[in-house]
């Protein structure tokens, strides 16, 4: 059997990591994981229980209190996030989590204690991981990397249709002004900022259907395992 690989996928907010990652994911049966949905089960734990980050600085064991794990759905298609056990996998993709998660994931301890665990499930390999610092700080010997990118009035009017679809209320104006800030605070944070690897291939799916988008990460994921 072919030797596993992990794959990295980094890249600006709302482009479709997490599709991409899941498209590559099946086809090579290989486990997904959405470190940003780690991210964000931090930061509604936090909200939740009112604790400020500061106090989370002063005294990183409050993060001990914290257990995210990935339950697959009855269906059998999809890994829902779980916080101390419980299905938070819509709730930490509202807008209040996500206008809040990159001050989160600005704090040194909270990205250490995910990046440990991201380094645990991704030690078998056989793992597709998105994010913003996965090829750079979490598996910066990951086999494949991507940097994924698109212009983002188109990102912002594809999250924009797709809250629609879910029922959700949308703004788009303000779904793009969220967009560029949390690119904006990614990318000049100090700790695991978002940066192209210079190992990484890019792929900008600004004019891309996601079964390009695909068939393009799956053939580079082939050539990468067959050339092993
Ligand atoms: O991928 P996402 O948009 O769901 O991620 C939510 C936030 O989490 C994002 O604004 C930045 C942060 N994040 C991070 O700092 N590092 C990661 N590896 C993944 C996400």
């Amino acid at each position: 059997m072919a030797e596993k690989i992990i794959i990295a996928i980094d890249g600006h907010s709302s482009c479709g990591k997490g599709t991409l990652a899941r498209q590559v994911a099946r086809a090579l049966g290989y486990i997904f994981i959405d470190s940003g949905a780690m991210y964000r089960a931090v930061t509604l734990y936090l909200i939740r229980n009112q604790i400020s980050l500061e106090e989370v600085e002063a005294d990183p064991s409050i993060l001990q209190n914290i257990r995210i794990t990935f339950e697959m759905n009855p269906e059998g298609d999809f890994y829902n996030t779980h916080l101390n056990g419980e299905n938070v996998e819509s709730l930490i993709r509202n807008m209040e989590i996500s206008k809040r998660v990159s001050e989160v994931s600005k704090v040194r301890v909270i990205r250490e204690f995910l990046v440990h665990q991201q380094q645990e499930l991704g030690k078998n390999k056989g793992v597709v991981m998105d994010g913003r610092d996965i090829g750079t700080v979490v598996f910066p010997n990951a086999e494949l990397k991507i940097f994924m990118t698109a212009q983002p009035e188109v990102r912002a009017k594809r999250r924009y249709l797709e809250m629609l679809g879910k029922g959700l209320t949308a703004d788009y104006d303000e779904i793009l002004a969220n967009i560029l800030e949390r690119d904006r605070i990614d990318s000049t944070r100090e700790y695991g900022p978002l940066t192209h690897a210079k190992d990484a291939i890019t792929l900008d799916n600004t004019d891309m259907t996601r079964e390009q988008q695909a068939s393009l990460a799956i053939g580079w994921a082939k050539g990468v395992i067959m050339s092993r």
